[in-house]
């Protein structure tokens, strides 16, 4: 019998499910997790018949664990600045990813786990379950961009709080501050993020991908060049397809059928 895959990619319609499958290790990313992850990462990030992605993990446990304490404890030092470049790639790639992306965290999130919801676009947390950047209570930091997105979040006074004192919040916690956008009903993640799912797509696809970039893209400019950047993303959704049909939809009084185009 095949060993199940690390990492399973799942396409349903013009969505994109990425789950870790690891539950027996709360779904912790080894070496060999983050490279299938990328790998997967890589191909989403081409393919423009997916509209949105997700990422979850397997279980009811932990949406993830961080990263692989077992493994890191029988990995040569020299070995460990490469790891933490490979999670730290691997977070970069999820930011990267043109299409919107969800954190469909399905229960605890710690450590590397929480700076992969970092670097979604919206993150929704099971109602039981803690989040934290715990990796200072493990004599080390958070090192796949925890330190840079969570203060970007909740701003630096209150990331120095969660990360000095390596604090596992509650879910309700973590929506107080903002951390996360929407919280699930136990047991209900999947459910939770299928229905943001829906709106995400009663909305343009390319309207999307060149909101986020306008956005992400705009953060650490001035603000002359973060407009100039926005002007050309709304400059590339001009010709599309899409748009004129959202106008036809309007003056139509009907609901729009985007295409992609
Ligand atoms: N790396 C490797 N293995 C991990 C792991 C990690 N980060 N987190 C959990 N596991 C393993 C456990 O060692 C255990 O393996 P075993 O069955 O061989 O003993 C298995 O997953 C189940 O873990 P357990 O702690 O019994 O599950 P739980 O559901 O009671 O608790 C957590 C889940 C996530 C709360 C708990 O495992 C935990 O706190 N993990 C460490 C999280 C952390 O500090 N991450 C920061 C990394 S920088």
């Amino acid at each position: 019998m095949s060993e199940a895959p690390l990492v399973t990619l799942e396409r349903d319609g013009h969505a994109a499910w990425l789950t870790i499958n690891r539950p027996e290790a709360r779904n912790a990313l080894s070496f060999p997790t983050l490279n299938l992850l990328r790998e997967l990462l890589a191909e989403l990030r081409e393919d423009d018949s997916v509209w949105a992605v997700v990422l979850t993990g397997a279980g009811d446990k932990a949406f993830c664990a961080g990263a692989d304490l077992k493994e890191r404890r029988t990995m040569p030092e020299d070995m460990v600045p490469q790891f933490v470049r490979q999670i730290r790639a691997t977070m970069d790639d999820i930011a990267a990813l043109p299409q919107p992306t969800i954190a469909a965290m399905n229960g605890h999130a710690f450590g590397g786990g929480c700076e992969m919801a970092l670097a979604c676009d919206l993150r929704i947390l099971d109602a039981e379950a803690l989040i934290g950047l715990t990796e200072t209570s493990l004599a080390i930091i958070p090192g796949a961009g925890g330190c840079i997105r969570l203060p970007r979040l909740v701003g630096a006074a209150k990331a120095k709080e969660l990360i000095l004192l390596a604090r596992r919040l509650t879910a309700a916690e973590a929506e107080s501050i903002g951390l996360v956008h929407q919280l699930a009903p136990a047991g209900q993640t999947r459910a939770t993020a299928e229905a943001m799912l829906a709106a995400l797509q009663n909305n343009g696809p390319l309207a999307l991908r060149a909101a986020k970039d306008a956005i992400d893209g705009g953060l650490d400019l001035a603000i002359e060049a973060a407009l100039e950047h926005e002007a050309a993303c709304y400059q590339r959704i001009i010709p599309t397809e899409d748009r004129l049909e959202a106008l036809a939809a309007f003056a139509e009084k009907r609901a729009p059928r985007f295409a992609g185009r």
